[in-house]
């Protein structure tokens, strides 16, 4: 089993960032006279690794679907390269780039935005944010860790499917997973079932990660699975795969799951992913949900 922790402290959370206007076939940074070290680790050499490096978009009449998206990018020194969006093996490998075109360029602001939802329903719940015990599922370089930590939960295990992705975020956020699996919910061993289960898991968060040949159905499915009854169950999702034409099965299954009672909605809301690389905004859906019961098959 493929598997580590990544421990160690760090020291704070990066500031998330804010949308950026999309320029025509735009050089969107210039060159930083920060002091760029590549091999440092944690938030400052994350900032420092954003800063420094640079990023152009396609035309901007260009249109390309969400599975397409790319960019050329700079690194200090380095020739222009270019970085297909879901090519996030890649991606993570350089240090910043993951923010740089995701938040600094396209102005993501999802995991805020949805651990803010969740906190509003702990809140109104009675719950105390320190005591969940959270499963992110498609994790990345850990924004999602650092955005909980942020609204005081504390604990949060992390699973991807890429070693790059886990190696990533105990470069860029250490410490703010308690444990973090590489590992394939379509097909977990016996030693992961019980890895997990030894978690005591009671909350699952999956942003910007279910979809366009990331997580797909199955792999939730096991994923909620492992969440005690009466969890939390936080979740984006592109709208278009919540419609009943959708045939990815994610409506099929939320549908069933909310008409049997299984997923309790507590919050529902459409609101901006990000920006496309031609500007035009992606509209996602975001719930918050009680886990019920299990999913229906
Ligand atoms: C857009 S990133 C989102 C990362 C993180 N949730 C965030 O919001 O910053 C999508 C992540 O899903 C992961 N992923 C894709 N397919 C997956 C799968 N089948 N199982 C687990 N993770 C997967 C990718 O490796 C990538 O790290």
């Amino acid at each position: 089993m493929a598997r580590s922790s990544v421990n160690g402290r760090g020291a704070g959370p990066e500031p998330a960032g804010r949308p950026a206007p999309v320029d025509a076939v735009a050089v969107l940074d210039q060159e930083s006279d920060q002091e760029f070290d590549p091999q440092a680790s944690g938030p400052g050499a994350l900032t420092a690794a954003r800063a420094a490096l640079r990023l152009a978009l396609p035309e901007p009449g260009s249109k390309f679907s969400q599975d397409d998206e790319w960019c050329v990018v700079a690194q200090p020194g380095g020739p222009w390269t270019e970085f297909r969006f879901h090519d996030y093996d890649r991606i993570f490998a350089v240090p910043g780039l993951y923010e740089k075109i995701f938040y600094d360029v396209l102005g993501c602001d999802s995991p805020r935005f949805m651990v803010g939802l969740l906190a509003d329903a702990l809140a109104a719940a009675g719950q105390d944010p320190a005591s969940l015990r959270v499963l992110d599922l498609g994790a990345g370089n850990g924004i999602m860790a650092e955005e909980l930590a942020a609204v005081g939960v504390p604990y949060a295990v992390g699973v991807d499917i890429l070693t790059e992705a886990r190696d990533a975020a105990a470069r860029d956020r250490p410490g703010r997973y308690a444990d973090y699996l590489v590992a394939d919910f379509t097909a977990l061993s016996a030693a992961e079932h019980d890895v997990l289960a030894e978690h005591r898991l009671d909350a699952l968060t999956v942003v910007a990660a279910l979809g366009f040949g990331d997580i797909p159905p199955t792999a939730f499915r096991t994923a909620y699975d492992h969440i005690a009854d009466g969890g939390w169950v936080v979740l984006t999702i592109k709208d278009a795969f919540l419609h009943e034409t959708d045939p990815s099965g994610f409506a099929a299954m939320i549908r069933g799951g909310i008409e049997s009672g299984a997923l309790d909605i507590v919050r529902r809301e459409r609101f901006q992913h990000r920006l496309a690389t031609d500007a035009s905004p992606l509209l996602y859906v975001g719930i918050v949900a009680r886990k019920r019961a299990p999913l229906p098959t």
